[in-house]
């Protein structure tokens, strides 16, 4: 899960996930990260924002810490989802030749193809951050689908 700052989006989105996957018992097969291609939040912990309007639908974001993309992500993970197209364009800059997995947008799962981006709530107010709890949960929900019948049909 991949943003700007990894304090907003990207930590939201992989509380939420994890969560999911922990509920569905899947702790085992699938890990869940996040990162910032930025390298403005390293270290640090989500917004406060963030976490508490994730906390209200309880998720708690409070031991991630800031980190940034390092080449290795892909050789680490299956799947490298953007929050949005920026961040899609930078992840494509770094993509290795040889890398095999899956990058793209993380609501391409979300299944309305008017919907590709989840806003960056970092300036704006308190609803942004419920916006992108909203469009995460849906995305998140359907991405684990896809993963658990994509798996089956292997
Ligand atoms: P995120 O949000 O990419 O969802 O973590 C942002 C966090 C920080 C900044 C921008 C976006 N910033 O400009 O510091």
């Amino acid at each position: 899960m991949v943003c700007l700052g990894n304090i907003c989006r990207s930590p939201t989105a992989q509380g939420v996930l994890e969560n999911l996957v922990v509920s569905r018992g899947l702790q085992h097969i699938i890990s869940v990260d996040s990162a910032g291609t930025s390298a403005w939040h390293i270290n640090e912990p989500p917004d406060k924002r963030s976490q508490h309007a994730a906390l209200q639908r309880g998720y708690d974001l409070s031991n991630q810490r800031g980190r940034q993309v390092q080449p290795e992500d892909f050789y680490r993970f299956d799947y490298i989802l953007a929050m949005d197209k920026l961040n899609l364009i930078e992840l494509q800059r770094m993509r290795p030749k040889d890398f095999v997995g899956h990058l793209g947008l993380f609501l391409d799962f979300y299944g309305d193809p008017r919907l590709q981006e989840v806003p960056d709530p970092y300036h704006g107010g308190h609803s942004g951050f419920d916006r992108v709890l909203d469009l995460i949960e849906t995305a998140s929900r359907n991405f684990l689908e896809h993963l658990v019948k994509t798996r089956n049909s292997t």
